[in-house]
């Protein structure tokens, strides 16, 4: 590729990562690069385009092509997701309020949307504004990271079940939820070792949004959930992308984790803009997962 003209996919990490050229994102994508686009993701897990400039009407129109979208956790009524330490006033954020908190806890590793049974299938994540220094976004394949377990750990892992809860990963970040805010968004289950339903291929499905293993004890699980965790994380799982302001990058949330990296919050404005696909289905076939899912396709 290119053989007249389409866009050119050059790999930039060992096993996933691909930045995609010779293409303009903000025009509706036909069939043909549709679905050379969707081949592109299934392959590499991670796109980048650079320097696209969307508005967001674009990039919803771009992101809705995979698929319907979610809705914003914090403003449900817009598919967008707005990550900025700008106020409306144009001053920066405390970087100790409870929003500045809330959104460092992207800087921990994890896998968009764990607290729905069908979580995110693609998200969409673009540079409006970016710090001089720092940061940058990276992701770690989490199918390489399976498949460089020996068969007799993989026999160990496969099986087990993790419960998700993404309010305590942002505990960890000093933030305190009341008990209605713990009770609408309830731990829920999630397979550590997860299959792919469109590759086939297997991924070790474990991020800061994990909390326990089913059925061990607690600093067992926890235990294993750090292990696994970092195991992903070693460098050659890991590619960094080093933003440029109009850069849009799409990854595929059931193969790969992904964390924000520091900058100084108090001194630089960093402005993204995320929109992220509905998932397809629930990851476990329990009677929840499949209510929680129909909920989802009937409200889209
Ligand atoms: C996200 C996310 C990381 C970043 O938007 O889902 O994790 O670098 N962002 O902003
Ligand atoms: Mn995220």
């Amino acid at each position: 590729m290119p053989l007249d003209g389409g866009p050119r996919i050059t790999r930039l990490a060992e096993t996933f990562f691909a930045e995609v050229t010779e293409i303009d994102i903000s025009q509706p994508l036909d069939d043909e690069l549709f679905e050379v686009l969707h081949q592109a993701a299934l392959e590499h897990a991670v796109l980048a385009f650079k320097v696209q400039h969307l508005t967001d009407e674009q990039q919803v129109a771009f992101s809705k092509r995979f698929g319907p979208l979610e809705d914003d956790l914090m403003e449900p009524s817009q598919h967008v997701a707005f990550m900025s330490n700008r106020e409306s006033d144009g001053s920066l954020r405390d970087p100790d309020s409870r929003l500045s908190k809330f959104l460092r806890s992207n800087q921990q590793w994890h896998s968009d949307s764990t607290f729905y049974q069908a979580p995110a299938r693609y998200s969409f994540l673009s540079a409006r504004r970016m710090p001089a220094i720092g940061g940058a976004t990276q992701w770690a394949d989490l199918q390489a990271a399976w498949e460089a377990l020996p068969a007799s750990r993989q026999a160990e892992l496969d099986g087990l079940i993790l419960e998700h809860d993404f309010q305590r990963s942002r505990m960890k970040e000093g933030l305190v939820f009341t008990d209605e805010e713990r009770a609408k968004w309830p731990p829920l289950r999630h397979p550590l070792v997860r299959r792919h339903e469109e590759t086939g291929a297997k991924c070790l499905y474990v991020g800061s949004q994990a909390e326990t293993v089913v059925g061990w004890g607690e600093d067992a699980g926890k235990g294993l959930i750090d292990e696994l965790r970092d195991f992903c994380a070693q460098d050659r799982f890991v590619h960094t992308h080093e933003w440029d302001e109009g850069d849009i990058v799409m990854w595929d949330n059931r193969r790969v984790n992904h964390r924000g990296r520091p900058w100084d919050e108090g001194a630089e404005v960093r402005i993204m803009h995320r929109t992220s696909g509905r998932g397809t289905g629930p990851t476990m076939e329990n009677g929840a997962a499949v209510d929680e899912y129909e909920r989802w396709r009937n409200a889209s």
